[in-house]
Order: structure tokens, then sequence, then C-alpha cells
């Protein structure tokens, strides 16, 4: 089950993302259709869909927060389904897809428990399980986060993961270099403080608790969840910020993470950054 500081924390972003009060969710941006999924999603979701695109697709958003993806690919025609924990996050996405003009069905719940008999009408309806940017480091466990995920597939249907690297997670600064978040899982960690990702200034406290997951730990739960892997791919870079904090804009407009230097005073080599996860629930069982 999650923690209800976990579940007190997400209301109260909910309750602020989008409201004028941070910059990565441009809400004007979105009811104007000026936005829509940015590259790496755009990417994933292609192979997802084996380059046919989400027009038709019956696809679930999981730990959909305020539902700025779901109203992307419902605009692009899929049938959205989004799952989260936080009434607040529902109700904001609901609202949302209202000014927007599009459809999204929303579904209370923690992510842990989909794959329960409690989501039977739900399991076995989806071409692609979507989750992003800030999912798993919340999920005691994974295990049976992927068995929801797998549960909610059709056979053929398939996971898009697309996720901050377990290597971006561990710093708390970068000058002076402090790692205090665990690559791999050692169960929980209670951390606390201020702001958001979406803006470090905002007037918000948090008592939160996070799990670790590596690459490795990830790739595997998917496969004991009986999926097989598409493809994972590492990024060095991203179009945009996915902590707000350390990564570093350069000129060409991605954000990087370099620490230290490289040989002879040269910039360091970019850390990785995000990852892609694409698994698919196979055909026959
Ligand atoms: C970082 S946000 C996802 C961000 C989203 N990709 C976006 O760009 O807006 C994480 C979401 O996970 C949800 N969440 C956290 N723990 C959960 C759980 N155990 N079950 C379901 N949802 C959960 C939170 O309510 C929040 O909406």
């Amino acid at each position: 089950m999650a923690d209800s500081g976990n579940l007190g924390h997400w209301e109260d972003l909910a309750a602020f993302h989008g409201t004028g009060n941070d910059s990565y969710y441009d809400i004007p941006a979105l009811v104007s259709g000026e936005m829509s999924l940015r590259t790496v999603e755009a990417d994933a979701v292609a192979i997802a869909t084996r380059g046919l695109g989400v027009d038709g697709m019956a696809i679930a958003h999981v730990q959909s927060h305020i539902g700025i993806d779901s109203i992307h690919l419902a605009r692009l025609g899929a049938r959205v389904t989004a799952f989260d924990f936080s009434p607040t996050a529902l109700e904001r996405l609901r609202e949302l897809a209202g000014l927007c003009g599009v459809e999204v069905r929303t579904v209370l719940a923690d992510s842990q428990e989909i794959a329960s008999p409690a989501f039977a009408e739900f399991h076995g309806t989806f071409d692609v399980v979507y989750a992003t940017i800030g999912v798993v480091s919340w999920i005691a466990d994974l295990g049976a986060w992927m068995r929801g995920a797998a549960a909610l597939l059709k056979p053929g249907g398939r996971l898009v993961l697309l996720e901050l690297h377990p290597l971006v997670c561990m710093p708390e600064t970068v000058d002076p270099l402090v790692m205090d978040f665990p690559y791999a899982n050692t169960g929980l960690r209670h951390y606390e403080g201020t702001g958001s990702y979406a803006n470090p200034e905002a007037d918000l406290t948090w008592s939160i608790d996070q799990f670790g997951w590596s690459i490795g730990e990830t790739v595997n739960t998917a496969i004991d969840a009986g999926l097989s892997i598409v493809r994972l791919i590492e990024h060095v870079e991203s179009p945009f910020d996915p902590r707000g904090d350390i990564l570093v804009q350069e000129e060409d407009g991605m954000f990087r993470l370099r620490i230290g230097t490289g040989a002879d005073g040269a910039p360091a080599e970019p850390l990785p950054v995000l990852f892609t996860l694409v698994a698919e629930r196979p055909a026959v069982t």
C-alpha cells in the first residue's frame, strides 16, 4: 500500500502544479494545443506502436499525475484511461481534459494493486501501458507494479516505461557531490525537504518515502511479470529537465549531467539521465 505521507505529498503537488506557479506544466500552451509529446516520449510510443501511432489505440496511462500526456495521447486519437492514487490529480486531469476538449477516463488506483481482481474489468484491454518520469521511485513493490502493467495489456500489447535513470537519481547535490539516493533497491528511504521538481522554490514542505530501483532490477521485474523486452535505451541527454535542479541546459538546448572533468580539463562525458524500456506481453503465454 502507498504510504500516506507519499499520498499527502502528491495531493499537494497535484493541487500546485499547473496553476501558474511553475514553468514545467504550461497549461495555457496545453490548452491552446501548442504542446504535444516531447521527442523522447514520442520515440518511445513509436516503438511501442510499431510505428503505427496511437490513433485508435487503447492506452493505460499509469501514474498520470494531472494528465498532461493523457491529453496529448487523446489528441493523437488514443482512447486513454488514466490511473493514479491521487484524487486531486485525477480531478485536475478531468478539468484539464474538459478545457482541451478531449475525453480521458480516470481510475483511482494504487499501481501496486492493479493486478488484483478489484481491477479485473481493465485486465487485458490495453494496446499500450504508458508510464513516464518519476514513477518507480514511489513504488515499494516493483514486482507488483510490473504485474499490474502486464495484466492491463492485451496479448501483443506493449509497456512504455520512460523513467529517470537511476544514476541521475543518486546525487542530492553536484557541488559538493553528495550521493544520498541508492542506485539499486535497499528498501525504504525517508526524505524531507521543500519545493517541487517543477519549481524548487515552491512553498511546499514534504516528508516522503522513496525506493531505488536499478536498471537491472527494473528489467528483471518486467521479465518476471511475463513481459518480453523489446528495447532498453539509456539516454545521456534530455530535451527537458526531469529533476529541476542538477542538470544543465547546454547550447544545443539539451539538458545533461556532467560530473568532474574529462581528460586535460575537457568537459566530462555526460552521465545517463533517462531510460526507455519497451516490453511486450507475448501474444501466446
Ligand atoms: C512524477 S508524477 C508522474 C509525472 C507525470 N509523468 C507527469 O509528467 O506529469 C508521479 C505520479 O505518481 C503517482 N503515484 C505515486 N505513488 C503512486 C502509487 N503507489 N500508485 C499510484 N500512483 C502513484 C502520484 O500521484 C503522481 O501523480
